[in-house]
């Protein structure tokens, strides 16, 4: 995976799965970091699970054996001079916290971020998202519940709606500075 933005829609599908009702991602660059985190308030894992989760053998889907979406998250995160962790509790949900060197020359590129947003509100699934994303040029924030409220009754899965979002998610991004993280 050679975009960060593919490692956020990978732990975000899995928040989608754990049956998440809201999932937050926040992304935010200053002092030379990169903070990436997403928390969603999905079944979570026990504590004996969670232990084994950054392995990529530990998994629960049934179409192949190996789960790289954690693993994967956590090796471009300490191959960027970064840290990673996982927090989770069964029944409560999960957060995944990752942080990059900006600078760092194995630093991923972020990628389409706002790619990533429209696949995931665009994918029919039940969970809400939240999506606040900073730079020391400023920030901003999305929220699915309150474009669905906006929509009136409109399907957020329509395409007419995902290009306004993806638009909106770039230009946001392009005021940001975000555009070339
Ligand atoms: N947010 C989450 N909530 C609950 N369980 C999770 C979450 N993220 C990951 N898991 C569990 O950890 C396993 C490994 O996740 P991952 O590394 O992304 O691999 P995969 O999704 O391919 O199984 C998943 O199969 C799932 O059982
Ligand atoms: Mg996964």
């Amino acid at each position: 995976m050679r975009e960060l933005a593919l490692n956020i829609l990978d732990i975000a599908e899995n928040s989608v799965k754990a049956g998440a009702t809201l999932v937050c991602i926040s992304v935010r660059a200053e002092r030379g970091l990169l903070t990436i985190e997403i928390a969603d308030d999905g079944c979570g894992m026990d504590a004996e699970f969670l232990k084994r989760v950054t392995d990529p053998f530990t998994t629960t889907r049934t179409t192949r054996k190996v789960g790289m979406g954690i693993p994967l998250f956590k090796m471009a995160a300490e191959m960027a001079g970064g840290t990673f962790r996982i927090e989770s509790e069964k029944g409560k949900g999960t957060t995944v916290r990752a942080t990059f060197e900006l600078d760092h020359i194995d630093r991923a590129p972020l990628g389409d971020l706002a790619d990533t947003v429209v696949t995931l509100i665009g994918g029919g699934c039940k969970s809400d998202f939240r999506f606040e994303i900073g730079t020391e040029k400023g920030c901003f924030e999305f929220d699915t519940r309150e474009l669905k409220a906006e929509l009136d009754g409109v399907d957020i899965s329509e395409p007419d709606v995902l290009v306004f979002v993806r638009d909106m998610i770039k230009e946001n991004l392009m005021d940001i500075g975000g555009e070339r993280l």
